[in-house]
């Protein structure tokens, strides 16, 4: 049933996009490479096809590819083939790659996480030998999302079919990141429709998808190291997944927050729930117990009481402390910030180590509930976001040994006590940042390209979130700096959020930004 319904929407998207095409191709003709002039023509022809676009995101968002749920393994293909079809018409060739994940996978090792990595061909160009001599772009996005549940709290009454509403397009995935992958697809439909052989920009395009972002990238490294061939000839790299501060200012974005995720068990000596009014006194209760160790590492200003977790974090120097101060900046999460300064904002998202709790398993925990139990088992799970210069493994350390103190004088003197156990569920990530932006061919072009789009000067960012990819790819191409974040999107989308959204303007706009600097970077070259 599923699969019928799957086979139906594939056919359904690739008519549509075939029937464009046929009507559209090779509008910009009698020209060597693409041209300034030709920009505005590009532009058009995007506005033209906004609904076969905003369809297009439709389909993608339909497919309920939930990396951290394994019954959605096959969507994880699906989405893959999905953007395979599409990049066909493109002119890519490309292979789906699977990591084998031997023994490291915190997931059952049946479990794989596949990656797209895909060229446009070359002989399509009118001149090889330029191509030749041409820089290479790689284009990173993932197509896995974070689950999503109607009863969560979302208006829309499934999550997976994405609703078009009041200039936004609603669904799990419309800003994070199938949106932002979508919007290439269209950018490079675009060049192919509009310049047909002719006019193509001088630069070889190359796209790596990925299918396990949301859980930490399992396969990423192997993955890195097996196809080495594959990214050792790029020479620069955009990613498309996070998020500008306002609606009206756009922004380019060189620095990410990293990451270690935790659980955290504590099981009684006792091996099922049990009444508080029966049992409750002489006995260890591991919800205290959890609720005691979470609270005991991040008082109540966020500042985290782990000894020496903030021993190697770079200082924030006053030439990027004042960057801050001319930043636009109108986060409207409601009351949100419990500091008053946009820098200390910005700071604390960006630049500082933070300590989240995301949740807690086996208390009660049905609406209404007021069982007067005493849970026999609690799984807590927190992470780290980290900052330069931190090292996830030793922060690791720091936290287990500080962890494994307090545990101990928990259960000192204890007959029957608690037991702890504590795991590592990402391989940890480390911040990325890139020093000088302002300075790198990747930034200005971007620049040069948001001018043209919307004719604004980009603020520059940091973002306090964290992409695996960034960090282990820019360590595997040639030049490490040349590395930038690309956002469409704004903090509010409520990417991993009820709503997840995306607006049409963004969305459109977005797709013109990222056509405009295909041409700004071909210009760089050759
Ligand atoms: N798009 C986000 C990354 C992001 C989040 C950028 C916030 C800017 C601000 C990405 O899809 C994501 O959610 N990454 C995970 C990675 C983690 C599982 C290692 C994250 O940041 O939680
Ligand atoms: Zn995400």
């Amino acid at each position: 049933m599923i699969t019928v319904f799957w086979t139906c929407l594939l056919l359904y998207s690739n008519t549509l996009s075939y029937s464009h095409d046929s009507t559209n191709k090779g509008n910009v003709k009698n020209c060597k490479y693409l041209e300034e002039t030709h920009l505005e023509t590009l532009f058009k022809a995007i506005d033209y096809r906004k609904d076969v676009f905003v369809e297009r995101l439709a389909h993608a968002v339909a497919i309920p590819s939930v990396s951290s749920q394994s019954e959605h393994q096959e969507d994880l293909v699906n989405m893959l083939k999905w953007t395979g079809d599409i990049l066909n018409n493109l002119g890519f060739f490309w292979q789906i790659k699977s990591p084998t994940l031997s023994n490291k996978s915190n997931s059952s090792t049946s479990l794989k996480y596949p990656f797209l990595l895909g060229h446009l061909a070359k002989a399509q160009n009118i001149n090889k030998q330029v191509l030749n001599k041409s820089k290479t772009l790689l284009i990173y996005a993932h197509v896995d999302v974070v689950a999503a549940k109607q009863s969560e709290g979302w208006e829309q009454s499934d999550p997976f079919v994405m609703e078009r509403k009041n200039g936004f397009l609603k669904g799990r995935g419309t800003t994070d990141d199938k949106g932002p992958v979508v919007a290439w697809l269209n950018a490079l439909s675009v060049l192919k429709e509009e310049l047909g052989n002719d006019c193509f920009p001088p630069l070889n395009i190359k796209i790596f998808l990925e299918t396990g972002e949301e859980i930490g990238s399992p396969g990423l490294r192997e993955i890195l190291s097996n196809e080495a061939t594959f990214f050792n000839d790029i020479d620069y790299l955009v990613v498309t997944d996070n998020y500008c501060l306002t609606n009206y200012k756009p922004c380019l974005t060189y620095g990410l927050r990293g990451m270690v995720y935790f659980s955290l068990e504590i099981n009684g000596p006792f091996k099922q729930d049990l009444h508080s009014g029966v049992h409750g006194g002489p006995i260890d209760e591991p919800l205290r117990e959890s609720v005691y160790l979470l609270a005991s590492m991040v008082d109540k200003d966020g500042k985290i009481l782990i000894p020496e977790i903030y021993d190697d974090v770079l200082p924030l120097e006053e030439p990027e402390n004042a960057s801050y101060s001319s930043i636009q900046f109108n986060d409207e999460t409601p009351g949100a910030y419990f500091v008053a300064s946009k820098n200390e904002v910005l700071a604390k998202k960006w630049r500082w180590p933070s300590l989240s709790v995301h949740g807690i398993e086996g208390s009660i925990s049905q609406k209404g509930d007021v069982k007067s139990v005493i849970p026999h088992r609690i799984l807590s799970k927190f992470s780290i976001r980290l900052v330069p210069d931190q090292d996830p493994e030793r922060v690791k350390e720091l936290v287990r040994s500080y962890l494994e103190e307090l545990h101990a004088d928990w259960t000192l003197g204890k007959e029957n006590a608690n037991t702890m156990t504590l795991k590592s569920l990402h391989e940890g990530v480390l911040a990325w940042y890139n020093p000088n932006p302002q300075n790198n061919p990747v930034f200005i072009a971007a620049e040069k390209a948001v001018k043209r789009v919307y004719g604004l000067e980009p603020d520059y960012t940091r973002e306090g979130g964290t992409i695996p990819a960034v960090v282990y790819l820019s360590q595997a191409i040639p030049s490490p700096t040349n590395v930038i974040l690309l956002p469409i999107g704004t903090t509010d989308d409520g990417a991993h959020s009820q709503n997840e959204k995306l607006s049409e303007q963004h969305f459109m706009n977005g797709t013109k930004l990222m056509l405009a600097y295909i041409y700004e970077l071909s210009l760089t070259q050759y």
